[in-house]
């Protein structure tokens, strides 16, 4: 049997065997879906610096830029749908073996796969729309999208607010909710698995860690070394698809919302 396979069949064996299970997903979910992730060779997120929180609060031509990056990133991924790994967790959240799905991804494929808003814990907002800074009102990409490129200047709310895509930037404060309900189930759990992630910014990178400390079994599943490798129970070193696939329900039974 080839090391992947065993691999896999570990994980399968540490899952069954687990009374509450806790996946967390970075952007290695992603990338077999035509998403590009962040760190690997190539990514187009390489190319520029990322716009800090403040300098998006201070400067309109910071926000300019940040909503024309946005919209050509839509752009890339706007007909995406979710992978292997997405079907592999929704169908193991709806089968009950896993309690919580904490994701630092912002691409909305957690919800297209089926994953209900209970299950889900977004720690870097949501990319699929977008919200006022001041009165927390949401906006919808369309509207938002057709107002700048009408105008070329980033767009601001009826009461007079900053309007953002609901994610989180550098420099911004953690959503307090998500933070908090991550951190409950990250001390529940039994088995915390590491999804395509290279666990290297944090806080969300903490968690990984914090349920090794709380005596959690850690197991981590990502194509490139991280720096929780050595603390792991299990590490599978490969393909994020490969290794899930097993536990993607068959088409005819796959829910998408
Ligand atoms: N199978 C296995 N691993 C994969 C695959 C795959 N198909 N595709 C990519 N990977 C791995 C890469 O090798 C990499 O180590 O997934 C990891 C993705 O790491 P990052 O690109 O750093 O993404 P992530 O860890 O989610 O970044 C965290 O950083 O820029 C911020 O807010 C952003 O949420 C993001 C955070």
């Amino acid at each position: 049997m080839d090391d992947a396979r065993e691999a896999a069949d570990r994980l399968e064996a540490l899952i069954e065997a687990a009374g509450s299970v806790v996946a967390f997903t970075g952007a290695g979910l992603s990338t077999e879906c035509g998403v590009p992730d962040f760190r690997s060779p190539g990514s187009p997120w390489l190319t520029n610096m990322p716009i800090d929180f403040s300098d998006f609060l201070r400067d309109p031509a910071a926000r300019a830029e940040s909503w024309r990056r946005k919209f050509a990133m839509d752009d890339v991924y706007r007909d995406v749908a979710p992978g292997r790994g997405h079907r592999a967790l929704a169908a193991l959240a709806a089968r009950g073996k896993i309690g919580a799905i904490i994701t630092q991804n912002i691409d909305n494929l957690h919800q297209l796969s089926g994953v209900p808003d209970e299950t889900l814990i977004e720690l870097h907002g949501n990319g699929s729309y977008a919200r006022c800074l001041s009165c927390g009102m949401r906006h919808e990409l369309a509207e938002t999208r057709r107002a700048f490129e009408a105008s070329g200047e980033a767009p601001s709310c009826a009461c007079g607010g900053i309007v953002k895509s609901a994610t989180i930037s550098f420099g911004q404060a953690m959503p307090v909710e998500a933070m908090r309900r991550a951190q409950a189930a990250t001390l529940a759990c039994d088995l915390f698995i590491a999804i395509g992630s290279s666990l290297v910014v944090h806080p969300a990178a903490g968690f990984p860690a914090l349920a090794r400390q709380n005596g959690a079994k850690l197991a981590i599943v990502n194509r490139e070394p991280t720096p929780l490798d050595s603390r792991a129970d299990l590490v599978i070193r490969g393909d994020i698809g490969d290794a899930l696939e097993r536990y993607v329900a068959p088409a005819n039974q796959a829910h998408f919302r």
